[in-house]
């Protein structure tokens, strides 16, 4: 589908992960350059060794995203390499799930922390490096990794930190293509519903779980990583010139009822 990515700086945040893990694969795998951040080194190093066999290896790095001077070092170190970065995929997230009656402030504050300031700082240190002119073709692009729950409310799990930080990631992303249009930035989110990862593995270890999970799905199935990852190749590709501020969700149908 994607042509090619030939020397394009891409830089991915949870590289370590699944949805991470696999875009690198497949940026790798299109000639890209790619810098991934994780905070978790033992994943990430093992995507790092995974991408050498389809491409260029991924720069893994070590990298608490909540934290905005390991952020503003990440880029500066990146920048400082390459001069420039094309695409920054906002991928990584860390979220506590608990009914309102539960949810303590830390559990909240851990996960607006891991999913949307994180996201804020990675965006921000890499907007003066995303800039191009305005005319300028291949300007950078901003793809954000939002969730139906940013969309949709759960009766099933208690989701409200997690549903307002997808939800503030989906209105932000409006806000970087407006903004972002004066100088060639295009940014764009996509919603994935239920994808099979790490991050849902300990939810879907029950079959009953997971069965009534498919069953709700008009697909029939829950998501792989890779139908995500091609949707991602897509965004931050010259194909998706015209996709620009908005959202798209990739659920299998989940939500469309
Ligand atoms: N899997 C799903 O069903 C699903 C559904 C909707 C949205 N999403 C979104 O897709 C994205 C990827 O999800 P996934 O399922 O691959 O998750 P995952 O748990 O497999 O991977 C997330 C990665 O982010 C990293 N991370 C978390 N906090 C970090 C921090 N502070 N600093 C550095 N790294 C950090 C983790 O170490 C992990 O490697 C997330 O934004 C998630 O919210 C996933």
């Amino acid at each position: 589908m994607t042509s090619t990515f030939q020397n394009k700086i891409v830089l991915i945040t949870g590289s370590g992960g699944g949805l991470g893990r696999e875009t690198a694969l497949r940026f790798a795998s299109k000639g890209a350059i790619v810098f991934g951040a994780d905070i978790d080194t033992d994943t990430n190093s093992h995507t790092a060794n995974l991408t050498k066999s389809v491409g260029t290896q991924m720069v893994p790095s070590p990298v608490d995203l909540g934290d905005p001077v390991q952020v503003a070092d990440w880029v500066e170190t990146i920048i400082a390499k390459t001069g420039r970065i094309d695409v920054l995929v906002n991928n990584a997230s860390a979220a506590k799930f608990n009914l309102m009656d539960d949810l303590t402030i830390d559990e909240w504050h851990f996960t607006i922390r891991n999913e949307l300031d994180s996201l804020f700082y990675t965006t921000k240190f890499s907007w003066p490096h995303l800039k191009r002119s305005k005319t300028a073709p291949n300007g950078g692009v901003i793809v954000n990794i939002a969730s139906i729950a940013g969309h949709h409310a759960s009766r099933a799990a208690g989701i409200a930190a997690h549903a307002a930080s997808k939800g503030a990631i989906v209105a932000l992303t409006r806000q970087l293509a407006l903004e972002g249009a004066a100088y060639g930035i295009r940014a764009v989110s996509i919603s994935p519903g239920f994808v099979l990862t790490p991050g849902t593995k300990a939810a879907l270890a029950d079959p009953a779980v997971r069965n009534a999970l498919e069953q709700a799905i008009p697909i029939g199935r829950a998501g792989v990583p890779k139908d995500i990852a091609e949707m991602i190749l897509f965004a931050a590709s010259d194909a998706a010139s015209y996709w620009n501020g908005s959202d798209i969700v990739v659920d299998g149908g989940m939500t469309a009822g």
